[in-house]
């Protein structure tokens, strides 16, 4: 590796996809922004442009304005799309009502909805997060509009349904708070478990690894994907950040958490696990800003670039990894 080589120069060199969470907006807008993703990662999520709220402006329609200039950004600059996410019980469109529908007008919504987008993007969006955090904190299913309706058996279906429309795609479960062995993971486990058993069609699981004040333990976070490998399942890092206590940074703030960055990518590289992604590009866009009283709550500079756009601490950390 020479000084020169960007980040994903080295990701490339190994065949790993560093990814980032992508902002359509700021991609239209901002020249400079546009040159750090195509330039430092080899793989994309949108941020926002494929959630069914941002998708969705009335119940009959779809506005894939955003999504499609991401996805074709992404194929423009050979970089690889993590789709995300189809079945959520957030960011749901400002006009939907689950009350106004019954169990079953739900359900068909759904399935047009997961097979519209799916299909759309057939062959150019090669992995998804069917469904995202359907484990609520205590380890119990979360009650969303979905799992009222359905009951577990929504995974399935959504599932089966992406499969149906693009059979050769790698199906994830996401979800944040399973990184390392713990109640939440012991959960997310058990559910993709009974889903396996049950014969549904799910790929992989995703870590997402907001690591916001407590940072859980990279050797566990190892533990943790290797038991999820042990069930036959891929496992990706898709939504990482690293942040400490609002007031609460100490004096090496940077350097602490370029170590992170470091040890995270080092368990991904000894796991096997193949693709990581950020969730943001820059401190100034990360969504702990502008996200309810996160920025109270956290430091707002949990990314690899600062506001500036310049390479921070745990840039090199990540580059250093992924060159060893
Ligand atoms: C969750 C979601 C992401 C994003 C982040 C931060 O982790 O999966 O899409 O919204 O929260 O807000």
């Amino acid at each position: 590796m020479s000084n020169q080589d960007s980040l994903r120069e080295v990701a490339d060199g190994r065949a790993f996809d560093l990814g980032t969470a992508v902002d359509a907006a700021a991609l239209r807008d901002d020249v400079s922004y546009r040159d750090t993703v195509r330039t430092e990662f080899n793989a994309l999520t949108p941020e926002n442009a494929l959630k069914m709220g941002p998708l969705r402006p009335s119940l009959n329609t779809y506005d894939f304005t955003d999504a499609d200039a991401l996805v074709n950004f992404a194929r423009a600059n050979d970089m690889t799309v993590r789709g995300h996410t189809l079945v959520w019980h957030n960011q749901t469109p400002e006009w939907f009502q689950p009350w106004d529908y019954t169990d079953d007008q739900l359900r068909r919504f759904l399935r047009e909805h997961v097979q519209t987008v799916v299909g759309r993007y057939r062959r150019s969006v090669g992995t998804w997060d069917v469904v995202n955090e359907a484990v609520a904190d205590d380890g119990t299913m979360r009650e969303t509009v979905w799992y009222d309706a359905m009951g577990e058996q929504y995974l399935d279906r959504a599932f089966e349904w992406a499969n149906e429309v693009n059979p050769d795609a790698d199906l994830y479960y996401n979800d944040y708070g399973a990184d390392a062995v713990n109640e939440k993971s012991d959960a997310v486990y058990d559910l993709v478990e009974r889903l396996l058993d049950r014969g549904v069609p799910l790929d992989g699981v995703g870590l997402q690894l907001h690591a916001l004040g407590e940072w859980p333990d990279p050797d566990s976070v190892a533990e943790n994907v290797r038991r999820f490998q042990a069930l036959g399942l891929d496992v990706q890092v898709t939504e990482m950040d690293v942040a400490f206590p609002a007031g609460e940074e100490p004096d090496d703030a940077l350097e602490r958490q370029a170590e992170f960055y470091g040890d995270v990518l080092d368990a991904c590289l000894d796991t096997g696990v193949d693709t990581l992604v950020t969730w943001g590009v820059d401190d100034a866009r990360s969504w702990i800003r502008s996200f309810r009283d996160f920025s109270e709550r956290y430091t707002g500079d949990p990314l690899l670039f600062d506001e500036r756009n310049r390479p921070k601490p745990a840039y090199r950390a990540v580059r250093e990894a992924l060159s060893t």
